[in-house]
């Protein structure tokens, strides 16, 4: 196993593979691995010949009062998880080489009082990283509301990653619902030749979904945070006896958590699972999703009903 930091190598390292005809998956991580990253491992190995998992905590996609600077990481670990998992290559660049503060020839041209904008100039320095990708109205809702420029900031990273590693294939997660539906318009709105596979949740053995930020719940709060999956059971439950209006299954996931003592809820939605724009009713395949903050730590957890079997929510 391989662990690349230089961007500029895994490109032409990508290109190398490609051009030898080899098939790359790509897994894309910000790292602090459980076995729902090793699941996506699985499938991507079973459709390629090489295996790239990149390593890389996007500070784009966080809000300024979200965790960015506490988010878990634990380099070694992940390396060990990688080599047992048959990762072929771990990408792991440093925030300099992904978002350049200042590329050094801006810098010089404005230094040479050539290019850069007034603004820059004014300030006595160069532009840094500028583009980004705009999301639009599958941003909007659910997660996109409560986090401002979250998927601006996901959508920008994994397009670099896509450029950096040159994939035939990269698996997305069902967990994060809304960034894999954004992540398939992306690739097919900007005709990225990348298939987009969609990986099961993988949970814990009580049905907490798992993630890297279950570790910042307290003993009280990770038997607390089970609320999560007894919503959504509440609203399989309600289908199953042929419930189909949106707002009465909201209305009882809603109970259920506020009867938690640590919960408070962010959003719970039912949302049409293409077009993610909120039903009155359970019609067509409908995606059931819910935020909430255990504590101070924001879980996030979902089910499409009819149960497509992704939830893997237990009975
Ligand atoms: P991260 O939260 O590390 O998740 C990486 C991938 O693992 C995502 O596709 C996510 O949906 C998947 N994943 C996480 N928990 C899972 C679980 N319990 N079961 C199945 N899959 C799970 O998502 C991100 O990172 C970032 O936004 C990223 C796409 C890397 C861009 O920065």
């Amino acid at each position: 196993m391989e662990v690349i930091a230089s961007p500029l190598e895994m490109q032409q390292t990508a290109l190398g593979l490609r051009q030898a005809g080899k098939r790359i998956g790509l897994v894309p991580t910000m790292g602090f691995l459980h076995e729902g990253h090793l699941s996506l491992v699985r499938l991507a190995r079973a459709q390629s010949d090489i295996v790239i998992l990149s390593i890389f905590v996007n500070p784009t996609q966080f809000g300024p009062n979200e965790d960015f600077k506490e988010y878990p990481h634990d380099f070694e670990r992940d390396r060990a998880l990688c080599a047992a998992a048959g990762v072929d290559i771990i990408f792991n660049p440093s925030l300099e080489a992904m978002y350049p503060a200042i590329a050094p020839s801006v810098a010089q041209r404005a230094m040479d009082g050539g290019q850069g904008t007034m603004a820059d100039k004014m300030a006595g320095r160069p532009a840094g990283y500028a583009v980004y990708l705009e999301p639009g109205d599958l941003a909007h809702g659910l997660c996109g509301a409560a986090r401002p420029g979250h998927f601006r900031g996901v959508l920008t990273v994994v397009a670099k990653l896509f450029n950096l590693t040159m994939p035939t294939v990269a698996v997305f997660g069902q967990k994060d619902a809304q960034q894999l539906r954004l992540i398939e318009q992306m690739v097919r709105d900007l005709n990225f030749p990348i298939a987009i596979v969609r990986a099961p949740i993988v949970r814990e053995s009580d049905g907490l979904a798992k993630s890297s930020r279950n570790t910042y719940l307290s003993p009280a709060e990770r038997r607390e945070s089970l609320c999560l999956m007894q919503a959504l059971k509440t609203a399989r439950n309600l289908y199953r006896k042929g419930e189909r209006a949106a707002p009465r299954i909201i209305e009882a996931m809603q109970a259920l958590i506020e009867s938690v003592a640590s919960a408070h809820v962010d959003y719970v939605a039912i949302v049409d699972a293409d077009t993610l724009e909120p039903v009155p009713r359970l019609e067509a395949p409908a995606l059931v999703a819910l935020a909430v903050y255990i504590g101070k730590t924001r879980l996030i957890d979902n089910l499409t009903l009819p149960d497509d079997g992704a939830s893997n929510l237990p009975e």
